[in-house]
C-alpha cells in the first residue's frame, strides 16, 4: 500500500511539460543505473534493498533487547553522530513530542542523546542527570573512530561503571559499528558488549534501517516491525513503478529541473514541531549526498507556523532561488476544539469548535498560496498521519530520491570527502600523534 502521495508544482509558471517529461527520463535511467550497481559509489548500495535484507534473527534479537532496556531504565543514552543518530531522533520525535518527557505514565524509557556536540556544560548536566536515574546506553558508529561520539562514550562508560560497576555496567552497554574494524569494535569484544552490526554496504546517512536506527527505535517502546513494513511497501513502489506513478523518482526529478533553473535553495516545510528531526535527518541525507564537486542544492527546513513569523518575510519576497517541499500531514492523533468564550474579549469565538488540526490546514493552504503567488515553487508530499508505518515509507522515498538525484545530478551520493577537512585541523590543533606538521603550519 501506498499512503505517500506527491503534487509537483502544476502551472507552467517555473517549468514547462516537455521539461518535467525530459528530467522524467533521466531520472528513470538513474534509477536503473541505481539499481543495476553501475554507478558511482557503488559499492555502498545495501541500503536500496533494506529491509529485505534484514536478518529476521537481528530483528527479534533487537526486539528482546529493547524488552530488557525498558525494564531495567528509565533513561536510554544514544550515543552517535550524523548519520548514527538522525534517523533514530527523527522517528522517535516524530512520534513522541518533546512533552514525553513529563508524561507520568511513559511505558518506555526516554531517550537522550549524547555523542552529536563537545559542549561541555551538555556533558556536565547529562551526568548529572545520569547520576539519577536508571539507564542504558547504546553507543553508535560505522567507523568506530568518530571524535564526538568516542569523547561522550568515554565520560558515558566512565560514569556507568562507576554508578553500576563493571559487570553490570557490561549489561547495560549495547555498541553498534563495524564487524571488524574500528576502536569501538576493539573495545566491544575486550569489554563484552552486546554488538550490532552495521553492514559494510550502508552507509551511516542511509543506515537507519538497520541496528542504527531500529535499536534506540524499539527501546523508545516504537513498533519497528510497522516502521519496516512502510519502507518495504515504498521500496517496491520506488523500484517497479513508472514515473507517472513513482513519488520518488518525480521527487528526484522536479528538485533536478528547478536547480536547473536556478532554484538552488530547497526548503523542507512542516507544520508540525515533531517533524523537526525529520528535516535534520534529510538535511544530513541529501546535504552531505550531493553536497559536492561546487554543486548541489542546499537543503535548508523552516517549520510553520512557527517560521513563519522569522523567515516568512524572506521566504515571501526576498531573493527568488527558493523552492519548498511541504510534507502535508492529513490527521492527527487527538482533537483539541477552540472552547467557547462568552465575553470574546480575544475575538476567537468565530473559531468555536474547530480542531487545532483545521486551524493548521488553513494556515498550511493559505500559506502555499501566498508562496506560490510569491514565485516560490511547491513540492507537497502528503501522508495521511504520523505513524511508525508512515514514516518507513517517507524514509524509504527520501533514500531512494536521494540515489536517483544524486546520480541526475552527476556526483557520487555515497561519500562524503568534505567531512573530513575539519578534522585534521582539529587534530592538529588538539596534538594527536600524526599530525605535528599540520599543527605547525595551523599555528604559524
Ligand atoms: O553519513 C555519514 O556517513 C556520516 O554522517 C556519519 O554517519 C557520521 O560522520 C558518523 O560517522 P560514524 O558512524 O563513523 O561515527
Amino acid at each position: 500500500m501506498n499512503n505517500l502521495e506527491i503534487k509537483l508544482p502544476e502551472n507552467n509558471q517555473f517549468f514547462t511539460a516537455e521539461e518535467l517529461q525530459q528530467f522524467g527520463q533521466k531520472a528513470v535511467q538513474a534509477r536503473e543505473t541505481l539499481l543495476q550497481g553501475n554507478g558511482k559509489g557503488n559499492d555502498f548500495l545495501g541500503w536500496t534493498s533494506l529491509p529485505e535484507t534484514l536478518d529476521p534473527a537481528i530483528v527479534s534479537s533487537i526486539k528482546e533487547d529493547a524488552q530488557r532496556i525498558k525494564s531495567n531504565s528509565e533513561l536510554f543514552v544514544v550515543v552517535g553522530i550524523g548519520g548514527s543518530y538522525l534517523g533514530a531522533r527523527a522517528v522517535i520525535e516524530a512520534l513522541q513530542s518533546e512533552l514525553q518527557s513529563l508524561c507520568k505514565d511513559r511505558k518506555a524509557p526516554l531517550v537522550v542523546y549524547a555523542g552529536h556536540t563537545l559542549s561541555e556544560d551538555y556533558y556536565s548536566q547529562l551526568l548529572s542527570v545520569l547520576d539519577n536515574y536508571n539507564y542504558s546506553v547504546a553507543v553508535i558508529s560505522k567507523s568506530g573512530t568518530t571524535t564526538e561520539p568516542a569523547i561522550a562514550f568515554r565520560l558515558i562508560k566512565n560514569h556507568i561503571e562507576r554508578k553500576y560497576g563493571k559487570e553490570q555496567a557490561r549489561q547495560r552497554i549495547y555498541a553498534i559499528t563495524d564487524a571488524e574494524k574500528g576502536a569501538l569494535h576493539e573495545i566491544a569484544c575486550i569489554e563484552g558488549y552486546k554488538r550490532y552490526v552495521i553492514p559494510d554496504n550502508v552507509g551511516g546517512r542511509f543506515s537507519v534501517l538497520t541496528p542504527v536506527g531500529l535499536l534506540p527505535i524499539a527501546a523508545a517502546g516504537l513498533d519497528i516491525d510497522q516502521l519496516l513494513k512502510g519502507a518495504k511497501d515504498m521500496r517496491k513502489v520506488c523500484v517497479e513503478a513508472p514515473f507517472g506513478e513513482n513519488p520518488a523518482l518525480q521527487y528526484a526529478a522536479v528538485r533536478n529541473l528547478l536547480y536547473s533553473k536556478g532554484k538552488k535553495v530547497e526548503m523542507l516545510i512542516n507544520f508540525l514541531p515533531t517533524l523537526r528531526y525529520i528535516s535534520e535527518w534529510w538535511k544530513q541525507l541529501y546535504g552531505e549526498s550531493e553536497g559536492k564537486e561546487n554543486k548541489g542544492i542546499l537543503p535548508h527546513s523552516l517549520s510553520f507556523t512557527t517560521d513563519l513569523h522569522s523567515m516568512g518575510q524572506y521566504v515571501q519576497e526576498g531573493e527568488r532561488l527558493l523552492f519548498e517541499t511541504l510534507i502535508s500531514v492529513k490527521n492527527s492523533h487527538s482533537r483539541v476544539e477552540i472552547p467557547s468564550d462568552e465575553k470574546n474579549l480575544d475575538k476567537l469565538n468565530y473559531l468555536i469548535s474547530k480542531t487545532l488540526t483545521e486551524i493548521n490546514h488553513c494556515a498550511e493552504t493559505g500559506t502555499a498560496i501566498a508562496h506560490r503567488n510569491g514565485g516560490v515553487p511547491i513540492v507537497e508530499i502528503h501522508i495521511p498521519e504520523i505513524t511508525e508505518y508512515t514514516l518507513g515509507q517517507l524514509i524509504y522515498f527520501f533514500e531512494f530520491a536521494c540515489g536517483v538525484s544524486g546520480y541526475m545530478l552527476g556526483v557520487n551520493p555515497f561519500d562524503q570527502p568534505g567531512v573530513e577537512a575539519y578534522k585534521k585541523n582539529m587534530f592538529a590543533l588538539l596534538g594527536k600523534p600524526g599530525f605535528e606538521e599540520l599543527r605547525k603550519t595551523l599555528i604559524d
